[in-house]
């Protein structure tokens, strides 16, 4: 009777490390995936080092990163970021301190840092110590693709745990 509970324990955990590995399994083997979308309705950017997210509100922006979003990142960062049941980090979190700043230059300011972090890690991926946490999407997504994914992202903000 005493022992019973410890191999419940055990199978639990095997069930879990099983549905755990069946969720990672596809990501990994596919990954980084290009999104199948329609760029069209994106704005040609003028400045392709420009730092500042420069379709930040624009509602068709919006629309094709969310689309963009959950083929390329949805695996890892949550359906519609989402990232309550998800293994990578909730991105509704980058910069959403920002909403709170009164002063509307400090409020872009602290947008833009956000915006440089937000690119430039999703460009570069994460990679520590030679593992790869997340692939590096550059030459995978556009400077277009990318800006459009962060402006969906941010909209998402008010539901961030
Ligand atoms: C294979 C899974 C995977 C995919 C797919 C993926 N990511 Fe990630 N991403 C991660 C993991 C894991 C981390 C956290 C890595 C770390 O900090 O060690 C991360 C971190 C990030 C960060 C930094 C988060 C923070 O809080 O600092 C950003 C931004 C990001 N990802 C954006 C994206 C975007 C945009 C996409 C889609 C184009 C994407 N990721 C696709 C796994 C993934």
């Amino acid at each position: 009777m005493s022992r019973a509970r410890p191999r419940h324990a055990r199978r639990l955990t095997a069930i879990g490390l099983l549905i755990a590995s069946a969720l990672m399994a596809p990501a990994h083997a596919t990954l980084p995936l290009p999104p199948d979308v329609d760029s069209s309705a994106l704005r040609p950017i003028v400045d392709p080092e420009g730092e500042t997210n420069p379709y930040r509100d624009e509602p068709r922006a919006i629309a094709v990163g969310r689309a963009a979003f959950n083929q390329s990142c949805a695996a890892c960062h949550g359906i519609d970021a989402d990232a309550s049941r998800s293994p990578a980090p909730d991105l509704r979190r980058i910069g959403r301190s920002c909403g709170r700043v009164p002063e509307p230059d400090l409020k872009r300011r602290c947008q833009t840092d956000a915006d440089v972090y937000f690119r430039s890690t999703v460009e570069k991926g994460k990679i520590k110590l030679g593992i790869e946490h997340m692939p590096p999407w550059k030459g995978i997504l556009s400077t277009e693709l990318i800006w459009a994914i962060r402006s969906f992202v941010e909209t998402s903000q008010g539901r961030a745990k």
